[in-house]
């Protein structure tokens, strides 16, 4: 080996690269931002789920849902680099079949009344407002009784999964687990009312200033992801913010308006906002809102790589 050309085809024969010599940066000054500012908007979507209630028979969907796809090219499932987030739909009459996996997985709900979850045999109803979990491997199922079908937001850390590769999934034997009790109330299902509640005993703005008030279900919520409750009064502008930490955002209620990145997006009730991280963003609110933040905060704070600006 006289040259470097010789040299490198050796090095490159043997699976190996130079660290002097990297085709591709392998670290970098700060966060490269990745994934791109997105939204979906809960009036365009609804319609497609309920053609979907016609089209799509529930037992064989197992799921009727839709999942958020990123536009980052080449990204074909994530809605950021850590969460997926999807609307689904259940119908009166229909049943969502019991099942586990490792991802975490919560539910947002925007409209309908007259659907239960089935958490690990605890059966509780899903109303607009509330956030209810299903941990890592616990059984959940769904069912609707009606009056309403019902229409939310379910938000996972599939794509860490994913990523990092852990993932199990089993059907229930059984196809839907036995209901062991029915309860008004679980550590697994936050209410809206109490949300609320606590967002008017809250004192002041949180450090970030991008709410008035903000609570956080659980402490966290799940080991791998966030919840946090905003509200901003109508006339409410918030500065920039960026964060390690990616998040999205479901629209409760209210209306506004958010940049994020390059990108303008007006939202309502039951939209949805990808916020990757270390995207600067900030709010405009022209209605009073209020916002659920889903975030991989307890990863980044895990590996001291929260980092917020
Ligand atoms: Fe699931």
């Amino acid at each position: 080996m006289k040259t470097l050309d010789e040299l490198y085809a050796r090095i490159d024969a043997l699976g190996m690269e130079g660290g002097w010599h990297r085709k591709q940066p392998s670290l970098w000054p700060e966060p490269r931002a990745n994934f791109l500012p997105a939204q979906w908007r809960y009036a365009d979507v609804k319609p497609i789920l309920e053609a979907a209630g016609h089209l799509v028979d529930h037992e064989l969907a197992e799921r009727r849902n839709l999942t958020l796809t990123n536009p980052l090219p080449g990204n074909g499932y994530a809605t950021v680099r850590t969460l997926v987030a999807a609307y689904q739909s259940i119908k009166p009459g229909e049943r969502a079949l019991s099942h586990r996996h490792t991802p975490n997985a919560l539910r947002i709900i925007v409209e309908g009344r007259g659907t239960y979850t089935v958490v690990n045999g605890t059966r509780v109803e899903m109303r607009p407002g509330d956030v209810l979990l299903t941990p890592s491997w616990h059984w959940h199922s769904h069912e609707a009784i009606g009056p309403d079908e019902c229409f939310w937001v379910d938000v996972l850390d599939v794509p860490l999964v994913h990523l990092l590769e852990p993932m199990f999934f089993e059907r229930h034997p059984d196809r839907c687990e036995p209901v062991r009790e029915n309860v008004e109330s679980c550590p697994l299902a936050f209410r809206w009312e109490d949300s609320l509640q606590r967002l008017d005993a809250a004192f002041g703005a949180p450090a970030d200033a991008m709410s008035e008030r903000e609570i956080e279900l659980g402490e966290p919520a799940m080991k791998t992801v966030a919840i946090h409750v905003q509200r901003m009064g109508e006339d409410f502008a918030s500065p920039e913010h960026r964060s390690t930490a990616n998040a999205v955002f479901t629209v409760i209620e209210g209306a506004g308006r958010t940049c994020i990145g390059d990108k303008e997006f007006a939202w309502q009730r039951g939209d949805v906002l990808a916020v990757p991280a270390w995207q600067p963003y900030r709010h405009r609110v022209s209605k009073n809102a209020h916002l659920v933040r889903v975030s991989d905060e307890p990863v980044m704070r895990a590996f001291d790589w929260l980092r917020q600006r």
